[in-house]
């Protein structure tokens, strides 16, 4: 993990770190207004490579299942591919893909979409309601070439 630095200056915020590992876009939320905001300051850590172009890191393998490379055709007719990433989600993140999400664990349901062919292996039984047409990208890797609707 990289740790970056966060600093507003005047109406905009700054990110400086010691190096970029990848291109950023950054949102900030406050609850509230600091009362000093020129002196608001939060550090993200941020992983350090790319998931799905990772340098010499193995891949991850689940017992019984072959080495996960698969195409995932998106509604829109973008196409990328899961190989290395821990889960759907993260994949279409390091791939410029913007999918909804929350919690990142399988409860609350945000980073639902629609599977219109293929299928997914869960490594965590999620917590949240989805129909049988319908998957969380939060908690589950493909098992075939999938084709998704965001
Ligand atoms: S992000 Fe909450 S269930 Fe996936």
């Amino acid at each position: 993990m990289s740790a970056f630095r966060l600093s507003k200056t005047e109406d905009e915020f700054a990110l400086t770190g010691e190096e970029q590992a990848q291109p950023l876009e950054l949102e900030a939320y406050t609850p509230e207004e600091p009362e000093n905001m020129d002196s608001f300051q939060v550090e993200l850590f941020l992983p350090e490579t790319n998931p799905e172009q990772p340098a010499a890191s193995p891949q991850i393998e689940f017992e019984g299942m072959p080495v996960p490379r698969y195409q995932v055709s998106l509604d829109d007719g973008r196409n990328v591919y899961f190989q290395h990433a821990h889960t759907l989600l993260e994949s279409l993140e390091a791939q410029g893909v913007e999918p909804q999400y929350q919690c990142r664990e399988g409860y609350c349901g945000s980073c639902r979409v629609q599977l219109i062919d293929g299928e997914v292996y869960y490594y965590e039984e999620p917590m949240a309601w989805v129909n049988n047409n319908e998957i969380l990208t939060c908690c589950c890797i493909p098992k075939s070439d999938l084709k998704i609707k965001l």
